[in-house]
């Protein structure tokens, strides 16, 4: 179906309501890749960086996900050069610091996420930041001082929605007694179902779910005869199938795969338009 169905749609992946008047269609971008080499610093080719987030609103993404962190300051800097955040709903982060060796380290000091949020505000080039992400728990600092930074910054204009990242079902619940979160994101694939739990909290909440590393960048292991054959069964690519599979597990899956490439791009956005059988999502899902 990849290469034959002529220009792929995203919106074919439906959509999700935020909060009852932002709508982003559900299969989005993850604009990590867009930075250099272990996502510090520029990509050899910007405008092949630029190009790729373009074509993604091109074929019908409008749901883009970024951080301070990618590059640092990399990833949002091209997404504003490629005029991203006049078009698409824009999730950034902060607290996450990154060191020139590749460490990612959590920083959830609740004056650094209020500083983050301008230096975004400006590297996006937008008054308010769309949804504003807390990227990572801090062992360091009271879980509940950092979410109270987000709920200051959506309180004082600064940003429009909140959201989680890499937290517990207790985490969520905690944080949802502060401000209410629009969305989480966790990692989760068709192999990973570590956070199924949260996954389900979304879902009962009616809150988005944002997997990250949805296709693992392409490493099936436990399921990979299986999804090989419903691959082949489908006219498909193994990496369609996770993201298909993923748009199946729920209505608040907001996959965001990610890439450097535009030929890889349009390659998972096609996945949108890919309708896997209840039997094929089943063996799926069963053989982890
Ligand atoms: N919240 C967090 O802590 C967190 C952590 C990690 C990621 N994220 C977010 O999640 C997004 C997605 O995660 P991810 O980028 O780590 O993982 P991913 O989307 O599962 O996989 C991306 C990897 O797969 C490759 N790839 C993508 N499409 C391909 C295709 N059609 N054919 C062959 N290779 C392909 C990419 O390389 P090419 O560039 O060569 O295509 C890249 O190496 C990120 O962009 C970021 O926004 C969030």
């Amino acid at each position: 179906m990849s290469e034959t169905s002529g220009t792929p749609d995203a919106s074919a992946a439906g959509t999700f309501d935020l909060d009852g008047e932002t709508t982003v269609t559900r299969l989005g971008f993850g604009a990590m890749r867009l930075c250099g080499e272990d996502i510090i610093g520029r990509p050899d080719d910007e405008e092949n960086a630029r190009e790729v987030a373009r074509r993604a609103l091109e074929l019908g993404v409008d749901f883009v996900d970024t951080a301070d962190s990618y590059g640092p300051g990399v990833s949002e800097r091209l997404l504003r050069e490629a005029d991203v955040p006049d078009d698409a709903t824009v999730a950034t982060k902060a607290g996450l610091l990154r060191a020139p060796e590749g460490d990612w380290l959590a920083h959830g000091d609740p004056d650094y996420i209020r500083n983050e949020a301008l230096v975004s505000k400006d590297r996006l080039g937008v008054d308010t930041i769309d949804l504003y992400q807390f990227h990572r728990p801090d062992p360091d600092t009271d879980f509940e001082d950092s979410v109270t930074a987000f709920a200051e910054l959506q309180d004082e204009g600064h940003v429009e929605h909140v959201g989680l990242s890499n937290v517990s079902v207790e985490q969520l619940d905690e944080a949802r007694e502060q401000v209410d979160v629009a969305t989480v994101q966790n990692s989760y694939n068709v192999t990973d179902r570590e956070h199924q739990d949260v996954l389900d909290a979304c879902e009962e909440y009616g809150i988005g779910f944002i997997p990250y590393f949805p296709i693992g960048g392409g490493e099936f292991d436990e399921v990979d005869d299986e999804i090989h054959d419903v691959a082949d069964a489908n006219d498909a690519t193994p990496r369609q199938v996770a993201l298909a599979w993923l748009l199946h597990q729920s209505d608040v899956t907001l996959p965001i795969p990610g890439t450097s490439s535009v030929d890889h791009l349009e390659e998972n956005v096609a996945a949108a338009e890919l309708s896997l059988s209840d039997d094929d999502v089943e063996r799926l899902t069963d053989a982890v």
